[in-house]
């Protein structure tokens, strides 16, 4: 196999799995020598071995001497070994044991792009085929021919095949999994693996190479959206070079590029490699050097994209992980995230479920044990910036570490969540802050009390609308300065144009965010009332006031304002869903309403809420009551 071959040619990565004793082996030494793809003489040399040994020759005998050979390090390439047809190179991908088949596909140290499944005529179906089948199609192996090996055994019998064929067909059309080929093979004897076999006369279908030379190869990485994890920076005199590696895409000269999270852009000035010319483009694989047209400052982490195609920013996402620690994952439990070249904290905010290879079903759990697959919420201080796993094979990949040790690895998933960068993107620029003459303390002293915002938060029905206009009325008549904004009369106006897709509250709530924020600096107490499900968007609100806030004591330097009150009106669903107030949560069961908050939509309770009013147990009065209570507390000052 020359160098040129390699490079020149398609390479396309298959995995075969079956049970222990079902063939493996002997199935890639004839692929191998079938396809003429052996080293000259190798075949030879074993077979002579044998026969000095006085054993019979068998197939396996050629893995056993490849796997010897890399354990040695005499083979070229270790990881690799390949097959050649006429159409592309192969490449097995080595998966010992169905454990590390799994943690190699889901860290993806390696993806295999379609799998061939044994199973033994003779024995049949057996759990570990149940098992296996189950395990591609959660890590999204579509390509699948399933084998029925060793027919010599079962005297090539058609009624066999069919029996074996019928069986595991329904199987995996149970799990949705339509396998593309199922062949009838003997790989010992080498029949339908190359050549067609006389002795399965009664077989139609394509031999074992020609079913996987009709499988499509996965896109390249080039041909994806461009993604540079900025690795490092490097300064040489004015001069500032990001160093990365390519993860997918291309990147010409002139390109702007959008860093993440940051949201900075800038143009591409010159493209270095290492030791190279200077090149006008780069693709996916390449380690590159390049500068901008403006001095940005960029941190080893941050993800260059181009603006049109760039990924996703959230604190939180969903992710299938495959945990390998001996300690188990714990909710609630702290992590480091490592995401290409980023670093950082999150922690585990629900375990969706984890899958029981036993019984292939997926269970509620708290905790996520050794070689558990499991789906979980992940949340981070920070923002990241992700791509999803089945689009994005490198950059849809994440490690979870405790700073050393690895835990686990895992798959992203972008579905519930908003994309948040359109709320944390600054557009406005030439700004200049203008000094209002009136200070926030000139303010608080004829009101008597300083702005602030008492934000609540709870599902639809939890009582947020009529807590909050009786609490208006009652602080009111107290004498404060105070107004409500509702979620449903917001909607009407300021947010007329957004509807309940996750981009939309968020964007709903950044706007009420930074409208309380004003109110709260023009001296009044404001009320909001609105589900707000997202606790990075209720954060967003608090900093919107905290930015508002230190404004107004820089310019003023008389300490300003009451602060934001995070008040979590709490009923669960079944109550919620009991009180029904507006009929909406029977439209929603019904279907005829889309991203329901609680049925059909996420909603993130807070996790330390200034106020607690539960509606399940206090009436409205009550609940007032204790609200007017905190406000007194809080917000009247001697006079
Ligand atoms: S938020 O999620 O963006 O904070 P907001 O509080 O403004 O929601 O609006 C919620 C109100 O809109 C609900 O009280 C309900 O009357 C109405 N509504 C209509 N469709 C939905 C939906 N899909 N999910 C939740 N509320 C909805």
């Amino acid at each position: 196999m020359s160098i040129e071959l390699k490079t020149a040619r398609e390479l396309m990565r298959i995995v075969i799995v079956g049970h222990v004793d079902h063939g493996k082996s002997t199935l890639v030494g004839r692929l191998f020598h079938d396809t003429g793809s052996l080293p000259e003489g190798k075949y030879e040399a074993i077979k002579g071995m044998c026969e000095r040994r006085g054993m019979p020759f068998e197939w396996a005998f050629l893995m056993d001497a490849f796997q010897s050979e890399r354990d040695q390090g005499i083979t070229i390439d270790t990881a690799q070994i390949w097959f050649k047809t006429a159409l592309r190179d192969y490449t097995i991908i080595d998966a010992p044991g169905h454990r590390e088949f799994i943690k190699n596909m889901i860290t993806g140290a390696s993806s295999a792009e379609a799998a061939l499944m044994l199973i033994d005529a003779g024995q049949g179906i057996q759990q570990q085929s149940r098992l296996h089948a189950f395990l591609l199609n959660l890590l999204g192996v579509k390509q699948i021919a399933v084998l029925v090996n060793k027919m010599d055994l079962v005297d090539f019998s058609e009624a066999r095949f069919a029996d074996i064929s019928r069986e595991y067909s329904s199987y995996l059309g149970s799990l949705g999994i339509s396998p593309n080929y199922i062949v009838p093979i003997a790989a010992r004897d080498g029949d339908n693996i190359v050549e067609r076999s006389p002795r399965t006369a009664w077989y139609k279908g394509p031999t074992l190479i020609e079913a996987l030379d009709s499988f499509r190869p996965a896109a390249p990485l080039s041909a994806l959206p461009l993604r540079l994890p900025v690795q490092d920076v490097y300064k040489f005199d004015d001069r500032r070079i990001l160093a990365g590696r390519i993860a997918s895409g291309r990147l010409n000269v002139g390109d702007t590029l959008l860093f993440s999270p940051s949201n900075k852009t800038a143009k591409v000035s010159s493209i270095e490699a290492w030791s190279a010319p200077m090149q006008e483009s780069a693709e996916a694989g390449q380690s590159v050097g390049i500068t901008l047209d403006e001095q940005l400052f960029i941190e080893r982490g941050e993800m260059a994209s181009h603006v049109e195609a760039a990924p996703t920013e959230s604190h939180v996402f969903k992710a299938k992980l495959f945990w390998l620690s001996k300690s188990p994952l714990n909710l609630g439990g702290a992590y480091r995230l490592r995401l290409q070249t980023r670093d950082v904290a999150v922690t585990v905010e629900s375990i969706t479920c984890v899958y029981d290879p036993e019984s292939f079903t997926a269970r509620p759990s708290d905790t996520v044990i050794r070689n558990d697959i499991a789906e979980v919420t992940l949340r981070s201080p920070a923002l990241l910036s992700l791509d999803a796993a089945d689009i994005y094979p490198k950059t849809g990949r994440f490690v979870l570490s405790d700073g050393r040790n690895i835990l686990a690895g895992g798959t992203i998933s972008l579905e519930g969540y908003p994309d948040e960068r359109r709320l944390v993107t600054v557009r406005s620029s030439n700004i200049t802050e203008v000094a209002h003459g009136i200070t926030a303390g000139q303010r608080a002293q004829r009101n008597g009390h300083p702005g602030g915002v008492l934000w609540l938060t709870g599902l639809s029905g939890a009582g947020k609308s009529t807590i909050a206009m009786a609490l208006e009325q009652e602080l009111f008549r107290r004498g404060f300065q105070v107004f409500v904004l509702d979620g449903d009369n917001v909607r009407r106006g300021l947010s007329a144009n957004l509807g309940f897709a996750p981009e939309d509250r968020a964007e709903n709530i950044r706007r009420i965010g930074e409208v309380a924020a004003l109110f709260a600096e023009s001296g009044q107490i404001v009320i909001t009332a609105f589900i707000s499900p997202y606790r990075s968007d209720r954060d967003r609100a608090r900093q919107a006031l905290a930015k508002s806030q230190a404004l107004a004591k820089s310019l003023s330097s008389v300490a300003a304002g009451g602060g934001f009150h995070e008040i979590y009106v709490k009923a669960d669903l079944v109550t919620c869903e009991g009180r029904d107030p507006k009929g909406l949560y029977q439209k929603a069961r019904a279907g005829k309403i889309a991203e329901f908050t609680g049925i059909s939509a996420p909603y993130e309770p807070p996790v330390q809420p200034e106020l607690v009013i539960d509606t399940e147990k206090l009436d409205i009065a009550a609940g007032v009551a204790l609200a007017v209570n905190y406000v007194e507390g809080h917000f009247r000052r001697p006079r």
